[in-house]
C-alpha cells in the first residue's frame, strides 16, 4: 500500500492521497483507509496521545484524595490503596497468562490443528470462584470503611450546621456565628457537620479531608472528621444543582486552637459602626439604600437571610461562593454584575452608581 499526501493544484485546493492506486480526499473519512493515508494525521494522533498521557503529571493538586489530611480521608486513601494493589495483582496474573498463551500456542508453519475441547468443569468452577473471592476481598474492607466513616460523632464534637444554597454554603456555629463558604475548624478536634439544604440537592466535598456526602432538603446528613494539619483545603459542590453548580466552591481552613478561638471571638463581635462622614459611613448608607439589607444580615444593621451573612465579610479571603478573591475591584465587579461572575446568581443587579459603589465596597471591606 502506497501512503503519501499531495496538495491539489487547481481550485478548490484539496488534500488528496493515493491508497492502493486510488485517489482519496483526505479529512473526509469515507473509508477507514482515508485517514490512515495521511502521515501528518497519524503523527498528530500520537502527539495527542502523548500529551494526554503526561497531562496528569503537572500540579499542584489541591483536591487530591491521595494527600489525606484527616483520619477520615486516610481511611478512604487506605481502602483505595488496598483495592488498587489487589487490582494490580489481578492485572499482572491475567496479563502473564495471556502473554504466555499467545506465545506458547502461536501458529507455527506446518503445525497440526490444536485439539478442540468443549467445556472444562474444573476451569469453569475456578474462574467463577476466583472473581467471587476477589469481590469478597474488596467488599469486606469497603464495608468496614463505610461503618468507620459513618460512625456517630462523640458527644464533645464541635457541631457546625451546614446549609447549602444555590450557589453558596452557609455555616452556623454554636454561639451564633454565621458565615459563608469558608469553613473554619480547629486542628485535631472532631467536627460534626450537620448538613441540610435550603433548595435542591447539593453535595459537600473537600477531598483531602473527607468523602463526598449529599446535602438534601428536609434531611440532615453528617460528616464527622478531625483535621490533622493546619492549612487551607479546597472543595466544591459535587452534585449538579443548577446553572452555577461548578461555581459553588468552598474552603476548609484548619486553624490552631488559639487561631480558631481568636477567629470565633472576632466573628462573634458586632462590627464597629463606621466613623461619622467617613467613606464607610456612606457605604453603609448605600447598603441600606440599594436594598442590600433585604437579603443580607450585618449584625446591628440588617437581618436579611436570603443571601450570605455579611457581618464579617471583610475577613473572608474569597467572595461570590469562592469564585473571586476578596479585593476591592473584585467586590465591585461582583456587585455590578453578579450573573456575569456566577450565571443564575440570585443577587440582582442593583444599578449601584460608581461613587456609591466605591463607598459600598469600602464599607464591606471594613467588616473584618
Ligand atoms: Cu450545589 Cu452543585
Amino acid at each position: 500500500m502506497k501512503r503519501h499526501a499531495t496538495l491539489g493544484q487547481s481550485p478548490p485546493p484539496a488534500l488528496t492521497a493515493s491508497v492502493d492506486g486510488a485517489t482519496v480526499r483526505c479529512f473526509f473519512p469515507t473509508t477507514s483507509r482515508t485517514l490512515d493515508a495521511v502521515p501528518l494525521y497519524r503523527s498528530s494522533r500520537w502527539l495527542t496521545l502523548a500529551a494526554l498521557a503526561v497531562m496528569g503529571c503537572g500540579g499542584p493538586f489541591p483536591q487530591s484524595t491521595l494527600a489525606p489530611a484527616s483520619g477520615y480521608a486516610r481511611e478512604i486513601d487506605g481502602l483505595f490503596g488496598t483495592v488498587f494493589k489487589l487490582m494490580m495483582l489481578v492485572f499482572v496474573v491475567v496479563e502473564v497468562l495471556l502473554l504466555f498463551t499467545i506465545i506458547r500456542h502461536r501458529h507455527r508453519p506446518g503445525a497440526a490443528e490444536p485439539r478442540h475441547t468443549h467445556g472444562h468443569t474444573v476451569l469453569e468452577i475456578a474462574w467463577t470462584i476466583a472473581p467471587a473471592l476477589i469481590l469478597v476481598f474488596v467488599a469486606v474492607p469497603t464495608i468496614q470503611t463505610i461503618f468507620k466513616t459513618q460512625a456517630p460523632a462523640p458527644a464533645d464534637a464541635l457541631k457546625i450546621q451546614v446549609v447549602a444554597h444555590q450557589w453558596w454554603w452557609e455555616y452556623r456555629y454554636p454561639g451564633g456565628v454565621v458565615t459563608a463558604n469558608e469553613l473554619h475548624v480547629p486542628l485535631g478536634r472532631t467536627v460534626d457537620l450537620e448538613m441540610t439544604s435550603a433548595d435542591v440537592i447539593h453535595s459537600f466535598w473537600a477531598p483531602r479531608l473527607f468523602g463526598k456526602r449529599d446535602v438534601i432538603p428536609g434531611h440532615t446528613n453528617h460528616i464527622v472528621f478531625a483535621a490533622d494539619s493546619i492549612g487551607e483545603y479546597m472543595g466544591q459542590c459535587v452534585e449538579f444543582c443548577g446553572a452555577s453548580h461548578a461555581n459553588m466552591r468552598l474552603r476548609v481552613l484548619v486553624d490552631s486552637d488559639t487561631a480558631f478561638a481568636a477567629w470565633t471571638a472576632a466573628q462573634a463581635a458586632t462590627p464597629r459602626a463606621p466613623a461619622k462622614n467617613s467613606v464607610e459611613q456612606r457605604g453603609q448608607d448605600a447598603f441600606r439604600r440599594y436594598g442590600c439589607i433585604g437579603c443580607h444580615t450585618v449584625t446591628g444593621v440588617s437581618t436579611g437571610i436570603i443571601g450570605p451573612n455579611l457581618t464579617h465579610v471583610g475577613s473572608r479571603t474569597t467572595i461570590a461562593g469562592g469564585m473571586l478573591p476578596s479585593a476591592a475591584d473584585m467586590l465591585g465587579k461582583w456587585i455590578e454584575n453578579p450573573q456575569g461572575v456566577k450565571p443564575g446568581a440570585l443577587m440582582p443587579r442593583m444599578g449601584v452608581k460608581p461613587d456609591d459603589m466605591t463607598a459600598l465596597v469600602a464599607y464591606l471591606q471594613s467588616l473584618k
